[in-house]
C-alpha cells in the first residue's frame, strides 16, 4: 500500500516538541509549526511492524548490537550511495548531536581550531563553543539563492585547524556538495592534516540529478581522516527513538574516540532504535522513494505559491533535506521585525536564520516534511502578514 503523505495527523498532545514546546520556545501556543526536523509523516508499515513485534514480545531488556544491525548499514550504504562499509568502524551514538560533541572532545584538545560553514546547523557551534575549541568560520558564499564554498579562505582557516565539521547535504542551505567539491575539501584537509567530521544524516534526502556522494569514499587516504556520522532518523522520521551511529575507519582515530566513549557509555543505544533503523535500512526503499517525490512535490508548490503571491521571498536551491531556505532580505526587515512578523503576524513557528550563524540575517528555514495542505496554510499565513 502506498503511504498518505497527504493525511493530516494530529500531533498536538503528544508530547512532541514540534508541536507542544510552542509557548515556551516562541512565546505563543497558536503557531502552525513548520520548524525543528522532523517530518508530520507516519513511518513506513515495515517499521510499524517490526517496532510492534518487538512489543507484543514486552520485554526490553540490555539489547545486543548483533550482525544483523551492521548489516543492515552496510547494505544501506552499499546499494544508496555506493560506499563499502567496514562493519569494524560502526559505533553508535543516541544522536548525531551527542555523536559530534563527543568526537570533538575524543578527537581534539582545548583551543584547538575547528572549521565550520555558516549559515549552518547550530548545534554544531555548540560542540565547538562548550567544548572551548577555537571557532573558524568559513563562510559559505550565496549568489542569487546558491551557496558555494570559498576555497580561499577555507585554505587560510586551515593552516589552523585540527579539524572541519562538513554537513552533506548541508542544512539549512540544501546543497548536496558535488564531487569536485569534496574533492578540493578533501585536498585541503589532507594536506594541513585536518580530521573530517562529516555529518551526512541527511543524505538520503537527495533529489534528482544529484547524487550524494560520501566524503569518506573519494580514497583510502580520505578515508582515514573521515569520521562519518548519520542515522535513520531524518530520512525515516525516527528521531525520537535516539539512535545513530558513526563510521571510523581508521583504527586509531577510532581507538581514541572508543576510549573516551567507553568510559560515557554513550555507545548502549535503545533496542526500539536498532530494531526501527533495521527494518527501514532493509525494506524501505519504496516508501522512501514515494516519500523523495512528496517532498520534491511541496518543494515545487512553494517555489510556485512564492513566484505568484510572494515574488520579494526567495527560496534557495533544493538539491537535498526536506529543509527550504527561505531569504526575506528584500523586504528589508530588520532581524527583530522579521521573527515578530513570522510569529506574531503570521503566526508560524520557523527556525530563525541567525540561529544558524553569520550569514543567517534576513532568511528563515521552512520544514517541508508536512502534508502540502499544511504548507499551503503556512504560505497563506505568510502572504497575509507580508501583505
Ligand atoms: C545536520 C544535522 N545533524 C544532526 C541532526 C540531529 O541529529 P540527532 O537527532 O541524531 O542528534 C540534525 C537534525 O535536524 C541535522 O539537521
Amino acid at each position: 500500500m502506498l503511504p498518505n503523505f497527504d493525511e493530516v495527523i494530529p500531533r498536538r498532545n503528544t508530547d512532541s516538541v514540534k508541536f507542544d514546546d510552542l509557548e515556551k520556545r516562541f512565546g505563543r501556543p497558536d503557531l502552525l509549526p513548520l520548524w525543528v526536523a522532523d517530518m508530520d509523516f507516519r513511518v513506513p508499515n515495515c517499521v510499524t511492524a517490526a517496532l510492534q513485534r518487538l512489543v507484543d514480545h514486552g520485554i526490553y531488556g540490555y539489547h545486543l548490537k548483533s550482525p544483523k544491525y551492521f548489516q543492515a548499514i552496510v547494505g544501506w550504504w552499499g546499494r544508496r550511495h555506493g560506499y563499502a562499509v567496514d562493519p569494524a568502524s560502526i559505533l553508535f551514538s543516541p544522536g548525531v548531536v551527542p555523536a559530534v560533541s563527543h568526537l570533538v572532545q575524543a578527537l581534539t584538545v582545548k583551543g584547538d581550531g575547528i572549521i565550520l560553514q555558516p549559515p549552518v546547523y547550530h548545534p554544531f557551534f555548540w560542540a565547538v563553543r562548550t567544548n572551548q575549541r577555537r571557532l573558524l568560520e568559513n563562510r559559505l558564499v550565496e549568489k542569487g539563492g546558491a551557496y558555494a564554498i570559498d576555497f580561499d579562505d577555507l585554505e587560510v582557516k586551515a593552516r589552523e585547524a585540527r579539524m572541519l565539521i562538513l554537513c552533506n547535504p548541508h542544512n539549512p542551505v540544501g546543497r548536496v556538495w558535488r564531487r569536485e567539491e569534496l574533492e578540493k575539501i578533501a585536498e585541503i584537509c589532507l594536506r594541513h592534516k585536518l580530521i573530517i567530521l562529516s555529518d551526512e544524516i541527511h543524505n538520503d534526502l537527495v533529489f534528482r540529478p544529484h547524487r550524494h556522494i560520501p566524503i569518506a569514499g573519494l580514497s583510502p587516504e580520505v578515508d582515514r581522516i573521515t569520521v562519518t556520522c548519520h542515522a535513520a532518523s531524518k530520512t525515516f522520521n525516527l528521531a525520537g527513538l535516539s539512535t545513530a551511529y558513526m563510521m571510523i575507519r581508521d583504527p586509531k582515530i577510532r581507538e581514541t574516540y572508543k576510549q573516551a566513549s567507553d568510559f560515557l557509555h554513550v555507545e548502549a543505544v535503545n533496542p526500539f532504535g536498532l530494531v526501527s533503523t533495521a527494518a527501514a535500512f532493509d525494506e524501505g526503499e519504496p516508501w522512501l522513494a514515494a516519500l523523495l517525490d512528496y517532498l520534491w512535490g511541496n518543494y515545487e508548490f512553494l517555489k510556485s505559491f512564492l513566484a505568484a503571491d510572494l515574488p520579494r521571498v526567495k527560496v534557495s536551491l533544493l538539491e537535498g533535506t526536506y529543509l527550504a531556505w527561505l531569504d526575506f532580505r528584500d523586504h528589508g526587515l530588520s532581524p527583530q521585525a522579521l521573527k515578530d512578523c513570522v510569529i506574531q503576524k503570521a503566526r508560524l513557528a520557523l527556525n530563525d536564520g541567525p540561529m544558524f550563524g553569520s550569514g543567517g540575517e534576513g532568511f528563515q528555514r521552512m520544514n517541508l516534511g508536512c502534508p502540502r495542505a499544511t504548507l499551503r496554510q503556512a504560505l497563506e499565513r505568510m502572504r497575509a502578514a507580508l501583505e
